[in-house]
């Protein structure tokens, strides 16, 4: 049966994903709706004639024709009323909201679940690594105790081209800003809360346990000063912002911090975007996921993957999560920039 789409937002990602349904030729979906902040923007817009574009989100999410709402526009205030109100009508959601599904995933997974539609939001984490299903469909028979990883492509890009090519921090912020890889607003790039709604979104689906931003209370890589830079350097260390939980015992071990990673560490050679997940399990062992972390078609991808999903009726994981575990960080101490890798 043929999905018909409301897409809302056209940044970087909605750009990106209105470029691939125009060039895709589906007998299975139609995009009815594109619903943008500023019309006068977009009016050049080269839309499909059966596309209606639109300020009015209320209008787009309340059609009745629509079965299937894109939500890009970020942010967790109308994204949320946006989210909510389309899976209130029993609709199928894709987003790639991190920060909404770090802070409101249970209740919005609930909802899905108990009006029949569904919340899928593999762009959500990694950019364009199907991490999301991988954990989902992939190692579903496993028993995960650990991941690892970096999870923001905006930080290791700025890391990276610090270390790697000695350009200055603000001159890195900007070329990752150009290359469509940071937020509107870059801070939760660079203070570690990007990195911790991922890690967040994927404790809940691998250790069914709720975390929360204060628990993790996450450092990033705004405070680190030149020096730090140069002590690494001189111990031959690189510097990744590391996300890590693991689950021990019934405890959950977790944190999101700068680590001086030696040079034979697997994460330490993961450069520029990319972003690295390396997941530890009883049946797997140790597996590694790889690719880029950000940016506007890779994301896209994820995109339309769950809208693939959808048109395939294979989409069946709304799953709200149990309690909150018992936590403990694994760090003793705020800030331990040079641990051995
Ligand atoms: N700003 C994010 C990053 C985009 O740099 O990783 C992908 O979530």
């Amino acid at each position: 049966m043929k999905k018909h789409l409301a897409l809302l937002g056209l940044g970087t990602i909605g750009q990106a994903v209105f470029n691939e349904l125009l060039a895709t030729i589906a007998p299975d979906w139609q995009l009815d709706w594109v619903v943008v902040k500023h019309l006068k923007r977009h009016l050049g817009l080269p839309l499909p004639t059966t596309t209606r574009l639109t300020t009015d989100w209320h209008r787009a999410v309340n059609d009745p024709q629509v079965d299937v709402v894109i939500e890009l526009i970020g942010g967790t205030t109308v994204a949320k009323k946006i989210v909510t109100t389309a899976l209130q009508l029993g609709k199928q959601v894709i987003t790639a909201n991190k920060d909404l599904i770090a802070t409101s995933g249970n209740e919005l997974s609930r909802l899905a679940h108990d009006n029949g539609g569904a919340l899928a939001y593999e762009a959500a984490v990694a950019g364009g690594i199907p991490i999301i299903r991988t954990i989902q469909e992939s190692l579903a028979p496993d028993h995960i105790t650990g991941i690892s990883g970096i999870l923001n492509g905006t930080s290791n890009y700025i890391l990276t081209a610090i270390q790697n090519q000695g350009l200055t921090y603000q001159a890195a912020l900007k070329q990752a800003q150009i290359n469509g890889y940071a937020e509107a607003n870059p801070t939760k790039d660079l203070n570690g809360i990007d990195a911790s709604y991922k890690l967040i979104i994927l404790v809940r689906l691998i250790f069914r346990s709720r975390l929360t931003l204060q628990q993790l209370s996450p450092q990033g890589i705004d405070q680190l000063s030149p020096r730090i830079f140069n002590v690494a350097n001189h111990f031959q260390r690189q510097i990744k912002l590391v996300a890590q939980a693991q689950m021990v015992n019934g405890t959950l071990y977790a944190g999101v911090y700068p680590l001086a990673l030696t040079p034979t560490h697997p994460l330490a050679q993961v450069n520029g975007v990319t972003n690295a997940i390396t997941v530890d399990s009883d049946l797997v062992g140790s597996s590694t996921y790889l690719g880029p972390g950000a940016g506007g078609p890779a994301t896209a991808n994820s995109v339309l993957a769950d809208l693939q999903a959808f048109i395939r009726n294979d989409y069946h994981h709304n799953n709200p999560c149990l309690p909150a575990a018992h936590f403990a960080s694994p760090l003793n101490q705020p800030h331990a920039y040079l641990i051995a890798g």
